[in-house]
């Protein structure tokens, strides 16, 4: 049996920390609205000059470097973005190209939050199937250029980052279950309508939302698609030791566990100090999860998200 097995993470995030108290001397809001609704404290914001494909390759030579691999040895570079460095070609080749080395497959998934659950599920699959040995799956995000910073609905919930996993194929367990699911009936919860036409920026530019109608899709949703991970690998909650959520929300987060009969000292948490990354959110929250202690080999993963499309995924592993 080939199974797809992390052999080191790592991720980045741009230096500027922006705390809600300095959001509220730009926008109506306050530390205490954003904390009791969200668990959000900081977000860190990319410079003008950091394009995703600089937070993704500085997290991608962190996994490398943990892996004890060089980018010559990587067959597969995904990258999960719903903020890429430019229309075409894709970000992943762009990290290709400045890790230095040319030749092996590289494409985006674009699936927003969820996007490190439909990359990661890709590697395993080329994985398992023997199409790739060595992946480099990275989830990488400048949301805040897509964010209108005068909208307090919208603007005070998401940050900038990117995490990264590199898979090996491994005769002992890795990946044991993925799921991934989609339904584009929901896209007026959560867009960013804007497309290019005739010359032109058409459509806002900016993120759209609703907030409840996407808080309650979101706490419905996860706790099914964990439920159904949890039972393809033959397991029950109870042999989880780590749940490493989407940091969206913590209220979502703490939903999802209960949902699971787990306690939250079973959750890798890091939305207080990340805020929403989108697609980057699961990858950094694992790599500060294993770098802190909390994450040890052999020990039982879950990993679950879900965003824009809406699309959603969840992957049971070991360590
Ligand atoms: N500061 C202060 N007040 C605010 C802010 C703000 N930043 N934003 C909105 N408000 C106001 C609203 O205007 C509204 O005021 P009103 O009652 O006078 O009209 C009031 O706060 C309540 O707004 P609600 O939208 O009802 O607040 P709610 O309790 O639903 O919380 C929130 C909003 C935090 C967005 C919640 O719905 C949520 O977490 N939804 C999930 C959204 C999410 O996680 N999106 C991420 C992308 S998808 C994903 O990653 C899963």
């Amino acid at each position: 049996m080939q199974y797809a097995k992390i052999l080191g993470t790592g991720s980045y995030l741009p230096a500027n920390r922006v705390s809600n108290d300095d959001l509220a001397k730009k926008v109506d809001t306050s530390d205490e609205w954003i904390t009791t609704r969200t668990g959000i404290k900081f977000r860190h914001i990319a410079d003008d000059d950091e394009k995703t494909s600089d937070l993704a390759v500085a997290a991608a030579r962190r996994a490398l470097d943990d892996a004890g691999l060089g980018a010559d040895e990587i067959d597969l570079i995904i990258v999960a973005t719903a903020t890429p460095d430019m229309q075409f070609p894709s970000t992943a080749s762009i990290v290709q190209h400045k890790l230095g080395v040319a030749g092996c497959p590289a494409f985006d998934v674009a699936a927003v939050c969820a996007g490190f659950m439909y990359a990661l599920n890709t590697a395993h699959a080329y994985i398992k199937s023997g199409m790739a040995a060595k992946a480099l799956v990275i989830g990488a995000e400048t949301f805040s250029r897509i964010l209108d910073w005068n909208d307090r609905s919208t603007c005070v919930l998401f940050g900038d980052g990117a995490g990264a996993v590199v898979l090996g194929a491994s005769e002992e367990p890795g990946i044991i279950a993925g799921k991934l699911q989609a339904d584009g009936a929901y896209l007026p919860l959560l867009k960013v309508p804007a497309h290019m036409a005739g010359g032109q920026i058409c459509g806002n530019p900016y993120v759209e939302m609703d907030g409840p109608g996407v808080f309650k899709f979101a706490v419905k949703t996860l706790a099914k698609v964990a439920e159904e991970v949890i039972a393809e690998a033959g397991m029950s909650a109870a042999d989880i030791d780590w749940i490493v959520p989407h940091q969206a929300n913590k209220r979502i987060i703490e939903s999802t566990a209960k949902h699971l009969g787990l306690s939250m000292d079973k959750v890798i948490l890091t939305v207080a100090e990340h805020a929403n990354t989108s697609a980057a959110s699961i990858p950094l929250a694992l790599d500060a999860g294993i770098r802190n202690g909390q994450i040890r080999r052999g020990q039982t993963l879950l990993l679950e998200g879900i965003g824009g499309g809406f699309a959603w995924g969840a992957v049971l592993m070991k360590y």
